[in-house]
């Protein structure tokens, strides 16, 4: 072995035990093997490969996705296409596919290493002949240098020396889903196939937008060749085979690498594909294997230094939350893009990008990757053409944003669905669910208050928020006393065609309220630059007039005597259901009599819906009326969605319904471990993993950025016995220790100066670069380790 190999062992090597997820044994059970492979997806938010097994057992579901690669070609609407993947690989003794299928599984075991970014896998299969192979593969793709990645396989004959024929390839014989069970659908045709004899290249194209996909591989030995010989480039329609045969010595190690690299037409000259892969490929094998995963290996230190949050005292709770937070960071888009309800994991919605992104995804960017959550914004940006054509399609004015988008922002939600109970159904949601508008816009604004980007306020967020404003002057009637939606739905799927949901009145009032000074602002300051925009949208002064007035008009109401506030017109006069069974994971189920076709009429609801207002705004609420509500609504909620536990769990938190806070949390934390609702095959709930850090940071943690102090309120439950993580404000970045009896905070920055930071709702100024400690009751800021560092005290005032 070459020196270079010894090192590559090493950079493999597996990170400590609470850094691994590991399943142990095989199933045939294709559910449960495709749960696995959502669930051991590697990635870097430019693409990810799901952890199929190698050689591809019969069941499994094999596929790499890429941020923004849709296509529509025979399906209904758009759909992220499932790329060719440069995996494959197996092993052949006798004429028979060595595969835990088609051998006695000795010993099998995944390891998800998630602190480098790397599946690992070890079987031993013993064939029916008696023959023993042992194999280990370690694949990843690169977090500092996205085209490229890399995988090596070990393989040994333990019981025999004999032949074992060695296959590796592309394979482009990927079909999506279809919509009926068993149907397929074909989004790519091959474009070229080229073999070398270590090289392979195969070149696939979207039917409809024509993008060019290329897959280049290096497949070989590692180290001297002894024992190798035959090889046979093979060519089976879409997919290409490199054979070789190796005569194994029993019980000698025989070892072969894979690099890869992937490319699209959108980054590539499409004449010049080929050539700049095959450069890329090149570039790639001269730099070797070793330099590049410790390169990889350091990228994921450092996301990991920022990123991750070390719960003391509570193994599952912080071995789960490490999973989400590797999924996070897989998913997290390295250019304008942004990322779907099921991440880049599957098709499981079609790829498409939803509200879950802006209120439940990108917080976890905004306070740790702010250029990531930028990306993200910039997404909604480029599409705002297709959120203008939205709207005139729909006989409205100015930009919606569509409630499933892809590519272009026209939204793409399908018509039909097949719903809970199998039962296929027309879907409302891309006409009605238009509260996804304002969604956009409230994560535009919390990120120009966490990072104070003034940039991307006048140069795109201005004209996003006026044009979405404009939708709704359109979308609302006015009447004798007031303003109101109707024919929406809410966050709540199970009630269609409503009147006055009050989640998206809030949000809207708070929208057009928010356009309304953003414009009165700008407009005094007269600056050339906001003269040009109001030119190019032909933005007048009385619109805005009736964006104030609108704002302030449009019907939402807290009852006085009870604090309950109606989910929407005529919610209270429907039959009174509340929650009373559940099955054996703990999911509510349905009454005796009511049906999913029946629900609409009772109060049972799917999932969060006034409880959300409360996540977005809780400054503006009492906490008698956010308790009263989440009493009433709980308790009629089935959650029959992944953004609910973790809504839940975040308000639970803020009323005092602390247990129910951590159930709901963990339910949340370990929803695709545990494949809570059966589906995780077609993909992991990027809502849920993004759910589960908000819970901890914003709820656990009790920790707000606003723009100009931090917000503490932390809370830990009784088993953890420290909480600590570090968030990035405003260039600045901010350490916390949090355990039982008091805060550790730390501002770093490389510029001296003062910070304000409420604690409990008591405001402190204090220096940056220093450790600061609070404590509860009563409630004080010092200097850690000495007892009089307390600076300006004073109460906060509930603005939000
Ligand atoms: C939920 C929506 C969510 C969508 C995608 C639906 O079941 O009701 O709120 O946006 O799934 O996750």
């Amino acid at each position: 072995m070459r020196h270079d190999d010894f090192d590559v062992d090493e950079l493999l090597r597996y990170s400590q035990d609470e850094w691994l997820i590991e399943r142990k044994g095989f199933s045939r059970n294709r559910m449960r093997m495709q749960v696995q492979e959502s669930l051991f997806c590697v990635g870097n938010g430019y693409l990810n490969i799901r952890g199929s097994l190698e050689e591809l057992p019969p069941g499994s579901m094999p596929g790499m996705y890429m941020n923004g690669i849709y296509d529509r070609s025979e399906a209904d609407v758009e759909e992220l296409v499932k790329c060719p993947v440069w995996t494959d690989v197996s092993f052949w003794i006798d004429g028979l596919k060595v595969s835990p299928c088609s051998c006695k599984v000795m010993r099998h075991t995944c390891t998800l290493d998630m602190r480098k970014g790397i599946l690992h896998r070890y079987s031993r299969l013993k064939t029916p002949e008696g023959k023993i192979l042992s194999i280990t593969t370690a694949r990843m793709v690169f977090m500092h240098s996205v085209h490229r990645g890399y995988m090596r396989v070990r393989v040994t004959a333990e019981n025999f020396s004999g032949a074992v024929k060695v296959m590796s390839g592309l394979n482009g014989e990927m079909l999506n889903r279809g919509f009926f069970p068993g149907e397929h659908l074909k989004h790519l045709h091959l474009e070229r196939i080229e073999r070398g004899r270590d090289l392979m290249y195969l070149e696939m194209k979207t039917r409809e937008q024509q993008i060019g996909i290329s897959v280049a591989a290096a497949w070989r030995p590692v180290g001297d060749r002894k024992g190798v010989s035959g090889f046979a480039p093979r060519i089976y329609g879409e997919k290409f085979t490199s054979e070789l045969t190796l005569q194994a010595d029993q019980g000698r190690l025989y070892a072969f690498e894979k690099y890869a690299v992937v490319l699209t037409s959108r980054e590539a000259d499409p004449d010049r594909l080929f050539r700049e892969s095959i450069c890329e490929l090149r570039a790639f094998l001269k730099k070797g294997a070793t330099s590049e995963i410790g390169e990889h290996i350091r990228a994921w230190a450092g996301r990991w230094e920022q990123a991750d949050i070390v719960i003391e005292g509570d193994p599952p709770a912080r071995q789960a939350l490490r999973y989400n937070i590797y999924q996070l960071l897989i998913n997290a888009p390295p250019f304008t893009g942004s990322t779907g309800a099921r991440f880049l994991s599957s098709e499981g919605y079609l790829g498409h990008i939803f509200w879950d992104t802006e209120i439940f995804i990108f917080p976890f960017y905004l306070y740790n990757f702010p250029k990531v959550a930028r990306n993200m914004l910039m997404y909604r940006y480029v599409t705002l053409p297709g959120a203008l054509k939205n709207a005139e399609r729909a006989g409205y004015s100015g930009a919606k944003y569509g409630w499933e988008s892809a590519v272009t922002g026209e939204d793409v939600t399908p018509r039909f669905a097949s719903k809970l109970e199998r039962t296929i159904r027309l879907i409302y949601t891309g006409r009605e669910e238009d509260h996804i508008v304002s969604d956009v816009i409230y994560a535009l604004e919390r990120y120009f208050r966490v990072t104070g980007d003034e940039h991307f306020l006048f140069d795109q967020g201005l004209e996003m928020i006026f044009q979405t404003a404009r939708f709704w002057v359109s979308r609302v009637d006015a009447g004798e006393d007031g303003y109101d939606i109707r024919v929406v739905i809410g966050p709540d799927e199970f009630h269609e065609h409503v009147t006055n949901n009050a989640y998206t009145n809030f949000l809207v009032r708070w929208h057009l309220n928010l356009a309304a000074v953003l414009y009165r602002y700008f407009a005094h300051r007269n600056l050339p630059g906001f003269e040009r925009i109001c030119r190019e949208i032909s933005l007048q002064p009385d619109e805005v007039s009736s964006w104030k007035d609108i704002s302030r008009g449009l019907k939402f109401k807290v009852d006085e005597a009870t604090g309950l506030i109606e989910q929407f017109d005529g919610y209270f006069m429907l039959r009174e259901l509340t929650v009373t069974k559940h099955d054996r994971h703990g999911s509510p189920l349905l009454p005796p009599g009511v049906t999913y076709r029946t629900v609409d009429r009772t109060q049972l609801i799917k999932q969060a819906d006034v409880l959300m207002i409360f996540i977005l705004f809780p400054h503006l609420f009492s906490d008698d009326v956010k308790l009263s509500n989440y009493e009433y609504y709980e308790r009629r909620t089935m959650h029959k969605s992944s953004l609910s536990h973790c809504s839940h769990a975040m308000v639970g938190l803020s009323v005092g319904k602390r247990q129910h806070a951590y159930n709901y949390f963990m339910k949340t934390a370990r929803f695709d471990l545990e494949n809570l609702h059966g589906n995780t095959h077609l993909g992991i709930h990027a809502a849920a993993v993004g759910g589960t850090w908000q819970t901890v940071v914003t709820g656990f943690g009790g920790l707000t950025l606003k723009s100009d102090r931090i917000e503490l309120r932390p809370w830990l439950p009784k088993r953890w016995t420290q909480l600590s993580f570090r968030v990035v404000w405003r260039g600045r970045i901010i350490e916390l220790a949090i355990t039982h009896k008091h805060t550790d905070i730390m501002v770093r920055s490389d510029v001296d100066g003062m910070v304000a930071c409420s604690f409990w709702g008591s405001c402190f100024r204090f220096p940056v670069n220093q450790v600061y400690r609070f404590s509860s009751s009563p409630v004080t800021c010092m200097l850690k380790g000495e007892c009089d560092g307390e600076v300006e005290n004073s109460t906060d005032s509930a603005s939000d």
